[in-house]
């Protein structure tokens, strides 16, 4: 059975990869990842803001005293704690990359373009076989248009692109007003792959100590379901690459999202909740799904189930809305 796909140009042995999570932060749980048949690593991300905040601290020291300086700490949030300052990450992926022999995938996460983005080289210079940039914005500002926020997605990604020469990848948010023509935007900046999508986390309100309470909820399963349209929309345009990511918990997950036209799927909170040893089950039942249907490769499902057959995706999709509201019957 050939569960081999091809992702961002790098041949993965099948379409499980270990997404960004807090276990890359280990040699010992990349090496476990690995051994459970994970086919390459995405690594937790750098952030922008860690990166200008250690830069700003540097500044402090060598100019002490100035006005900025407190105002622009105030903008970090100190109480997070960064496992690691920018140099220690670029060391650590280094050592994550000669601790294993899949691909490793290094993140890069920020907002607006900088000099951060010079972090992408210094991946690559530590052996990153892709870069992953992880572009999770709220669009909260009102002066901002949906047009700027588009523009400054291209221009983060055409810094970063110009900052080396292996593949990115953008990892990018759902809410886009005409996702369709902006991925193949992204496609001409030269986007290798989009990881589809940035999974954002609400905040609730607390009603007995009347505060914001901000917790990680991991995915349900139904959130699959979001990124699994919009690859099968997407896989009919564009040449980029595409990882699924949010909800993919077991084998017939990562089936659909191939079928749909995924070329990878990224696997984390089934990781944390289930364990790293849930990637041999899934990989498991996937070959005993394809023996059953008689399937000998991935390849030969992947995108059988994408829209590219569909004249107008836009009236496929109204059609099944419509035939959904109207054919429910309550239960009383
Ligand atoms: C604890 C935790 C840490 C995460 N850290 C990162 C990160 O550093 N960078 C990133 O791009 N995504 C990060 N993610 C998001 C995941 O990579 C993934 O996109 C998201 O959880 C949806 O996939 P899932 O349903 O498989 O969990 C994190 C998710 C969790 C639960």
């Amino acid at each position: 059975m050939d569960l081999s796909t091809t992702y961002l140009g790098l041949e993965l042995k099948n379409p499980l990869v270990a997404g960004a999570s807090p276990l890359s932060r280990s040699l010992d749980t990349c090496k476990e990842l690995e051994d459970a048949g994970a086919s390459a690593i995405v690594m937790y991300s750098l952030f922008q803001e860690q990166i200008e905040n250690e830069a700003v601290v540097h500044d402090h020291y060598m100019d002490y005293g100035t006005d900025s300086f407190a105002e622009a700490l105030s903008y970090m949030p100190h109480h997070v704690g960064f496992p690691r300052g920018p140099e220690e990450y670029i060391e650590h992926l280094a050592k994550v990359k000669q601790s294993v022999d899949i691909p490793v995938i290094g993140s890069l996460n920020g907002t607006s373009v900088g000099g951060w983005v010079e972090h992408a080289r210094m991946m690559q210079e530590a052996g990153a076989n892709a870069i992953e940039l992880n572009i999770y914005l709220i669009a909260a500002d009102a002066e901002t248009s949906g047009r700027d926020i588009e523009n400054r997605h291209i221009e983060i990604l055409e810094a970063v692109k110009k900052a080396v020469t292996i593949p990115v990848s953008l990892k990018l948010g759902p809410y886009f007003s005409a996702l369709a023509h902006f991925a193949e935007q992204l496609e001409d900046a030269g986007a290798d792959g989009l990881v589809l999508f940035n999974r954002f986390y609400q905040p609730d309100i607390d009603l007995e100590e009347l505060e914001i309470v901000s917790d990680l909820r991991f995915s349900a399963p139904h959130e699959m379901r979001l990124p699994l349209r919009w690859i099968a929309i997407l896989d009919a345009h564009l040449d980029a690459s595409l990882a699924a990511t949010t909800g993919v918990y077991t084998s017939f997950d990562v089936l659909k999202m191939m079928m749909a036209g995924a070329d990878a799927t990224m696997l984390c909170a089934t990781l944390l909740r289930n364990g790293i040893h849930s990637i041999q089950f899934i990989l498991e039942g996937m070959r005993e799904w394809m023996e059953d249907h008689e399937y000998h490769s991935v390849r030969q499902l992947q995108g059988s189930m994408n829209q590219v057959t569909c004249p107008n995706p836009a009236a496929f999709e109204r059609g099944n809305y419509m035939r959904e509201l109207n054919t429910f019957r309550p239960f009383v």
